[in-house]
């Protein structure tokens, strides 16, 4: 079977990354203009810089839970899944999972704003970095901010619109093109959240609970 996932915050919320949206999450503590935009890097890149470089230690910090695991044992089965994830955490990945699908970009990556480079970024950046191809001082975060357009999206559409199972798992679903993507499948379709999202209503079927006990049981049930 053809499996496609999206993931969101919700899947790294108990590895003790910040969701966005809950009670206490990141958009009650900052506001996203300042630090999640292109005008807002242009008014203060150190202030966006910061912010990142706070998501960067949290995240250096924090290990894959149950719920990462259990997707990347997912993959290494007999099934053929395609694993896309809104998160910047590089936590799918080191839970073993291959080829993840960054839509939204790496925390772990910078990206030169003059030349499109990309490295590996340290661990605490700044407005003063030289691009290591091109010197100038316009290093940022290799992230995609509102107002950009998500990466990789020729691909994600295929893999949804060719899927005999599109799986939206922890993410609640505000965030376009990512919340739209329900529309584009045409097999089965199962929200896996804490909660019913902004699109429950779009998927054919909903399992609701924290993702370290759902995920895996799901999972244990499709191998
Ligand atoms: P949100 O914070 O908007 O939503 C997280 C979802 O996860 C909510 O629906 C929660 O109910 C659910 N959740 C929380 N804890 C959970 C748990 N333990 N198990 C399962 N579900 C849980 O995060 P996203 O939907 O990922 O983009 O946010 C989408 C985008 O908005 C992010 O990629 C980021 C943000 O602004 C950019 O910065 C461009």
């Amino acid at each position: 079977m053809k499996i496609t996932i999206l993931t969101g915050a919700g899947v790294s919320a108990e590895s003790g990354l910040g969701t966005f949206r809950d009670a206490g999450g990141l958009w009650t503590q900052y506001d996203l203009n300042d630090v999640a935009t292109p005008e807002g890097f242009a008014r203060n890149p150190a202030l966006v810089h910061d912010f990142y470089n706070a998501r960067r230690a949290n995240c250096a910090e924090a290990s894959p839970n149950a719920a990462h695991e259990a997707l990347a044992a997912l993959a290494a089965g007999a099934h053929d899944v395609t694993l896309i994830t809104q998160n910047i955490d590089d936590l799918h990945h080191r839970a073993g999972s291959p080829d993840v699908i960054h839509m939204h970009g790496e925390l772990m990556r910078a990206l030169c704003a003059q030349c499109d480079a990309r490295w590996d970024a340290p661990l605490v950046m700044s407005p003063q970095d030289p691009c290591p191809a091109c010197s100038a001082k316009a290093t940022r975060p290799d992230v995609v901010w509102f107002g950009e357009i998500p990466y990789h999206m020729d691909a994600i559409a295929q893999a949804v619109a060719t899927a005999d199972l599109f799986v939206a798992i922890g993410t609640s679903a505000e965030v376009y093109p990512a919340a739209g993507l329900v529309e584009l499948a045409q097999g089965q379709t199962l929200e896996i959240n804490l909660e019913p999202s902004a699109r429950a209503n779009a998927f054919d079927a909903h399992r609701f609970g924290p993702a370290t006990q759902v995920v895996p049981a799901w999972v244990a049930e499709l191998r």
